[in-house]
């Protein structure tokens, strides 16, 4: 009698373990089903069931978020602003497909779309505050990259910044000897333009040009980086 009930004791536990072994084999085997995109309109229903699977979703809405900022005509004509402006540079020799640029202060990143769109792909955007995937996230002020690394820097923000003199040294020192520093600012006289020039220590006046960039009246001037930055 005892032996009986052992035995199937056994046996139920023999039972028991298996279905709990086929449990969680088809419970394993399902997971990855989780990290295959998923094109389907109820995927905000579903449960997020592994970190994959969270990640497709935050990048889904950064696409959608994107997609909707993108399509406005707000960031299309500073878009257009911008490529005209850059167009000019090219033009002007100041900038080549080739050229690594960099935008300081690139906000949502127009300009960056703008370079990109002309034909120039190696573009870093930075300001204070990161829009991925065109800017990141970076101190204007104390930059994250080493010397003479781009061959042009650009801003159309210089006349918002605090310290305009820490800012034009980092700008310039970013750029190799031959690139140039491009700043946009509000319309300025001659003079005026040569009190921004003087902040430049490694930069050759170029040229400053009125221009309308997104409908303001602007002055843009350019600089060429001469000297090294060993000096
Ligand atoms: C630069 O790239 C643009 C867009 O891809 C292209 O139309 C243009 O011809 C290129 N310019 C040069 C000089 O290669
Ligand atoms: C730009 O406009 C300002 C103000 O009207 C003027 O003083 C300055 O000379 C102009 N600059 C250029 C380069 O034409
Ligand atoms: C470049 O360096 C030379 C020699 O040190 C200096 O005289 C000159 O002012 C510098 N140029 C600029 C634009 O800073």
């Amino acid at each position: 009698m005892d032996r009986q009930i052992q035995s199937f004791l056994n046996k139920t536990s023999v039972i028991c373990a298996t279905i709990a072994t086929i449990v969680l084999a088809s419970l394993l085997l399902h997971t990855p089903e989780t990290c295959i995109p998923d094109k389907s309109t109820h995927s905000s229903l579903k449960f997020p069931r592994s970190t994959c699977d969270l990640s497709h979703r935050s990048l889904t809405t950064l696409d959608k978020k994107n997609r909707r900022l993108w399509s406005t005509s707000a960031w299309l004509n500073k878009v257009r602003s911008f490529s005209i402006l850059f167009r000019e540079a090219q033009r002007l020799s100041l900038l080549a497909n080739s050229s690594k640029a960099l935008c300081l202060l690139a906000g949502a990143g127009q300009e960056v779309m703008a370079l990109n769109q002309i034909g120039v792909d190696d573009v870093t955007g930075i300001d204070l505050v990161d829009s991925p995937p065109l800017v990141s996230r970076a101190d204007p002020n104390n930059l994250p990259f080493f010397d003479d690394v781009f061959d042009i820097a650009f801003s159309a923000q210089f006349d918002v910044v605090l310290f305009p003199s820490r800012f034009i040294a980092e700008m310039e020192r970013t750029v190799g000897v031959g690139g140039f520093c491009v700043l946009v600012v509000q319309e300025r006289t001659e003079g005026e333009v040569m009190d921004i020039v003087r902040l430049f220590r490694r930069g050759k006046f170029v040229d400053s040009k009125n221009i309308t960039l997104s409908g303001w009246k602007m002055t843009r001037i350019v600089l060429r980086i001469i000297n090294s930055t060993s000096i």
